[in-house]
């Protein structure tokens, strides 16, 4: 196999929303091959292999010149590829294509006419939020929401059990700064009897998950800063992904303060951070993300439909034990073992609270 580089160049085109009508389609796209003359394209949808025609496209060339690659096309008629099939409840194509030893995972949302029409009865399926939440949320939309949710979760259940504290031991879960419920909704499938809540401040996002995910949480709008709309000591678990590599750090103290407050003692925060050793950021950047443990940079108003506070933060280890362990016991700091290269950050409010954490004996005492 000649796999030269890490990304997986493997396209099928959009839109990944199959309406009524389609319940015939076309897949169209191209990939990468090891030899063109000779291409070794497989496609499966839903773990059914369908028929695939290739041929060489020099034109990819013209933008990768280093590769060969091969277009692709398979028309599927579903009402016969899936005659006999059982559904997966809650129903999403998966489309996954493989060629030579690269693989991709493409996903898209069917209509409920779909589903009527190509199993002759009405079948729950998975929701997709529209394009700009998902491009809000991750940067891109490519037919891999759920995709990525998974993976995250798969990630979430892992740290929480390498703490001996394994996902399904927790009842009440927050998903904070939950978007469009990318996460929580593959938290749903692995521990369907947990009590699932999300909170973000993007109106819009949470507009979404109310109106197309409600058998799946309860969804909350928050503002910017404390208080959130939650009791205290409300949660045995809250896990917020990618949430602290976007707050200024005086935001940062106050959430930290807050989700304290709506943890129960003895229960668990996993967050995570970005490492400013770890990536390409400027020099005097990156000095005073190393030299001061925290920095806070980046364009304001970078991302369409959020505040403009919301840049990227990086902190180092150092800083997470010195500063974050004034709230938390701090039970584990990763490296790059959390949505992509993030770092995940175990913390643990203590069933007795001891000696008050120095944070907040300081904001008692001015109280
Ligand atoms: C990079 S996205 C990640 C979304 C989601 N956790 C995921 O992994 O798909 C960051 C999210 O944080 C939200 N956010 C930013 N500041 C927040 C705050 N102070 N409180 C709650 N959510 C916030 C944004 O609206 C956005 O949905």
């Amino acid at each position: 196999m000649a796999v030269r580089h890490d990304i997986v160049l493997i396209s099928l085109d959009p839109p990944y929303r199959l309406g009524d009508e389609s319940t015939v389609f076309n897949f169209i796209g191209w990939a990468e091959v090891d030899d063109e003359n000779r291409p070794n394209i497989r496609l499966s949808i839903n773990g059914v292999d369908v028929a695939v025609t290739a041929q060489p496209n020099p034109k990819v060339r013209t933008i990768f010149p280093d590769i060969q690659a091969c277009s692709m096309f398979a028309r599927v008629n579903f009402p016969e590829l899936f005659a006999g099939h059982t559904p997966e409840e809650p129903f999403l194509l998966n489309v996954e294509v493989k060629s030579d030893g690269r693989t991709r995972l493409f996903e898209y949302e069917v209509s409920e006419g779909w589903l009527q029409a190509v199993f002759g009865r009405p079948v729950r399926r998975r929701r997709i939020p529209p394009e700009h939440l998902q491009i809000r949320v991750t940067g891109a939309a490519a037919g891999q929401f759920h995709v990525t949710g998974r993976r995250v979760a798969d990630q979430i259940a892992g740290i929480l059990a390498r703490a001996g504290r394994p996902l399904t031991s927790f009842q009440r879960i927050l998903d904070f700064g939950c978007g469009p419920g990318r996460v929580i909704s593959s938290i749903k499938d692995m521990h369907p009897a947990a009590e699932l809540f999300g909170s973000d401040i993007d109106g819009e996002a949470i507009g979404w998950a109310r109106a197309n995910l409600a058998d799946i949480g309860d969804f909350r709008v928050n503002g910017p800063n404390p208080p959130l709309p939650f009791a205290d000591e409300s949660f045995d678990l809250i896990y917020s992904i990618s949430i602290f590599t976007h707050l200024p750090e005086d935001m940062q103290h106050g959430m930290l303060a807050e989700l304290r407050r709506i943890l129960k003692p003895g229960g668990v925060l996993l967050t995570t951070k970005l490492n400013p050793e770890a990536y390409d950021l400027p020099d005097d950047v990156r000095t005073q993300g190393v030299n001061d443990g925290f920095v806070y940079w980046g364009d304001a108003d970078a991302t369409e439909g959020l505040p403009g506070f919301y840049r990227l933060a990086y902190h180092t280890e150092a800083y997470i034990r010195r500063v974050w362990g004034e709230y938390f016991n701090v039970l584990h700091v990763g490296s790059h073992d959390l949505n992509n290269t993030q770092d995940a950050v175990l913390l643990l409010r203590p069933k007795s609270e001891g000696g008050l954490f120095s944070r907040l004996a300081k904001a008692f005492s001015k109280a």
